[in-house]
């Protein structure tokens, strides 16, 4: 399958830090939140790959393109262990580029994919969200998709005051990870949302999601959201909700993001442990169980 991830958002959550630079580049601890959504790709089997970029985004291209001078220097300075980080980061995919000249909202910015889609199947990774679980999230949505022979939309619990930031999905209960989708509401009220099943960033989907899209009416601000495209999509084909578990992070939220470098640093061998005595003097004791990090405070 190809693989499609929005990248052209402006990341206004996240100014000034995303005035000059694309949020997708923020690091998280040392690499780039776009590189572990591009890894989470190739470990589900994807290695062809469409990034929507867009004014500003240059630095997205730079990244993921050999850099030979600084590979030549590395290799001169006998930095071995970073001449093979940098030098595979430009081998990890086949990784294509087309910008998404307005800024009209997700389901625009997927409709900028339907020629480099063609006729298969496809699955969509927003830029901006990481899922760090252990396994790779988008390969159980594609191993679904495949047994289902219908599209997946990848859901999480969140709490029903939070429902309001997020497309909800109506859908009954098929087993312990999946749903049959009913409906779908973008951001609804936390009194009219149907569950609170959100939609986090990871989708299987058909070529026939393009058409719905050209029939969207644009919503709030103008922008064509990719909720209400498959509202539409919905009356076409059956459709599913995989419930991911485990640690996500919308890099283009303050928070998420300042969560996202703690709880994957408490996972790195390099840094767990000066990291954890850091927050044992801010009176904070770090917890790693089933791989899922808990911050908790100490009485
Ligand atoms: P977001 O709504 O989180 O991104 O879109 P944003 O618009 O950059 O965020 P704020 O609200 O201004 O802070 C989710 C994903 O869809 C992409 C974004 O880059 C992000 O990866 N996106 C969004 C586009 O590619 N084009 C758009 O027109 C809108």
């Amino acid at each position: 399958m190809k693989a499609v991830i929005p990248a052209a958002g402006y990341g206004t959550r996240l100014l000034p830090a995303t005035k000059s630079q694309p949020k997708e580049m923020l690091p998280v601890v040392d690499k780039p939140a776009i590189q572990y959504v591009i890894e989470e790709a190739v470990a589900s089997g994807i290695n062809d790959i469409l990034v929507i970029t867009g004014r500003g985004k240059r630095a997205i291209e730079d990244h993921f393109d050999r850099s030979f001078e600084l590979e030549s220097s590395l290799k001169d300075s006998e930095k071995h262990d970073y001449f093979e980080q940098i030098r595979s980061i430009a081998d990890l995919a086949d990784i294509h580029y087309i910008r998404q000249k307005e800024l009209n909202g997700l389901g625009h910015a997927i409709y900028t994919a339907k020629k480099y889609v063609g006729s298969e199947p496809f699955v969509i990774l927003l830029g901006d969200i990481i899922v760090n679980n252990g396994n790779p999230c988008t390969k159980s949505l594609i191993d679904l998709f495949n047994s289902n022979k219908a599209p997946v939309v990848g859901v999480e619990r969140v709490s029903m005051e939070k429902v309001d930031r997020y497309g909800i999905v109506d859908a009954k209960k098929i087993n312990e990870t999946t749903y049959k989708i009913k409906g779908l509401i973008e951001k609804p009220s936390p009194n009219e949302s149907p569950s609170n099943l959100a939609i986090f960033g990871r989708y299987v989907l058909t070529p026939d999601i393009f058409d719905c899209i050209e029939h969207t009416t644009p919503g709030k601000n103008g922008e064509i959201q990719l909720t209400d495209a498959l509202n539409l999509y919905l009356k076409k084909t059956d459709l599913y909700a995989y419930e991911v578990s485990g640690d996500r992070y919308d890099i283009g939220s303050k928070i998420d993001w300042l969560k996202a470098n703690i709880e994957i640093a408490l996972k790195r061998e390099d840094l767990a442990e000066e990291l954890r005595q850091y927050l044992a003097l801010l009176n904070l004791e770090p917890k790693v169980i089933n791989d899922k990090v808990t911050v908790k405070e100490q009485k």
